[in-house]
């Protein structure tokens, strides 16, 4: 297998100065076993293919260290403890966490939400003294940082606020400080990066500015730490959530980041082994953080596979991956613009490679398996962002996403394979 180390590198740089032949490389998802053919993937947005290093961490870690963690005092069982408790402690760094104990690891993003809606949003509404009773939620959010304020404002006197964003897909900041000035808002959710539009917000701005009014700001990673430098710190969050499988890690993980002083104060979210310090059958208390909010056996082996997956990312670099995407996303624009009546959702400044796109005349779905059927594979449909979608007046659109080990011969390979399908039916 070919890697990045050494001559490799100098060798393998082939678009705009980014070894992509080395990267592509590392993936072996990205042949087709069957008939050795490349695979065009573009819908990392959904989930990223994984590079041989995580898959060989993961297998290596079971065959040797595994076990359960925090449990059991023979030599495994510390050897695991110390593997899982590693990836945390190399999630902090990586994000710029302040300690281990704002660390907290779940599910996936989605749970991770709902942890802070379920348990800080239930604590902060019960108080009656309370008066700030909205929760202001961006235009452009997955249902993932949606739903579980909705499921909030069922159970606790709270409403939710829209935050409007322009013709571009960005936050219309000027409805945003309004809504900051006069709705007393409690805590604004908002994406860093749009996995519809691409949109990259202004995130460190937005939460300055909520926090200047006395609102606490969420803000949902998941298509962030794939393409940006994320530093938890520098931005000021007060709880910052991704998911591992979109950063070339394992599914079945998720990263809730919160300040201390926030997690400390907040209740349980789930009950059972691990979370709890002392148990008598009437009542008990509560662990130490970060495990008072990790019920149950977790999820150990993934926990070891994010950690590769974050350390593949800066052995490729952080900055050497944003210009590629970059390079990609403006030869991309300009692409998609001279396909015939095709409409792209988004036009913000600052973006990130994800496309979602109509063609007039035809229906998402069709369009998708055309391109599969042309060995490219993207998205058809509402993309879990169903309000956002048909505020632009459509019943689905289809979305390609751009990725570290995708390139501009793929971008002209979709747009050969679009006007194909366009011409098939329309
Ligand atoms: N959140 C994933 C997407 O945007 C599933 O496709």
């Amino acid at each position: 297998m070919t890697t990045l180390e050494g001559s490799a590198r100098n060798k393998a740089i082939e678009d705009n100065n980014f070894p992509i032949q080395a990267v592509r490389s590392e993936f072996p998802a990205l042949i087709d076993k069957k008939s050795g053919k490349q695979i065009v993937y573009l819908d990392s947005a959904a989930s990223a293919l994984k590079p041989q290093c995580v898959i060989d961490e993961i297998a290596e870690f079971y065959a040797t260290d595994y076990s359960n963690v925090h449990r059991s005092s023979h030599s495994l069982g510390e050897k695991a403890t110390a593997r899982y408790e590693g990836a945390r402690c190399f999630v902090q760094k990586t994000i710029g966490a302040k300690s281990r104990n704002e660390i907290v690891f779940t599910r996936n993003a989605t749970e991770a939400i709902n942890l802070v809606a379920s348990s800080w949003g239930n604590a902060f509404f019960e108080k009656q003294s309370e008066k700030r009773k909205a929760i202001a939620i961006s235009a452009m959010e997955h249902h993932s940082n949606l739903i579980p304020w909705q499921l909030l404002t069922q159970r606790k006197n709270c409403k939710i606020v829209k935050i409007p964003i322009n013709e571009k897909g960005e936050i219309d900041t000027e409805l945003y400080l309004k809504i900051l000035e006069k709705q007393n808002v409690a805590i604004v959710a908002i994406a860093h990066i749009s996995n519809v539009l691409g949109t990259v917000n202004p995130i460190k701005k937005l939460i300055a500015q909520a926090h200047a009014h006395g609102s606490l700001v969420l803000v949902d990673g998941s298509q962030g730490v794939p393409h940006e430098q994320v530093n938890v710190g520098d931005i000021n969050a007060d709880f910052y959530v991704f998911t591992g499988h979109k950063v070339y890690g394992p599914s079945g993980i998720g990263v809730l980041y919160a300040k201390e002083k926030l997690l400390e104060d907040m209740p349980p979210y789930q009950g059972g082994g691990e979370m709890v310090s002392r148990v008598e059958f009437e009542k008990s208390t509560w662990n130490e953080l970060p495990w008072k909010f990790e019920a149950g056996t977790p999820p150990i082996a993934q926990a070891v596979g994010l950690e590769a997956a974050l350390r593949f990312m800066q052995r490729i670099g952080l900055e050497t991956i944003k210009k590629h995407e970059e390079a990609l996303c403006n030869a991309m624009l300009e692409k998609l613009g001279k396909v015939k009546s095709l409409r792209l959702l988004g036009n913000s400044q600052r973006r990130a490679p994800i496309f979602s796109f109509a063609i007039e005349n035809t229906n998402a779905f069709d369009v998708a398996t055309l391109l599969d059927k042309q060995g490219i594979c993207c998205r058809a449909g509402l993309h879990c962002a169903e309000p956002l979608i048909r505020g632009f007046g459509l019943p689905g659109c289809v979305r390609a996403t751009f990725a570290i080990y995708n390139s501009e011969s793929e971008g002209e390979q979709l747009i050969d394979a679009l006007r194909k399908a366009q011409q098939m039916l329309c």
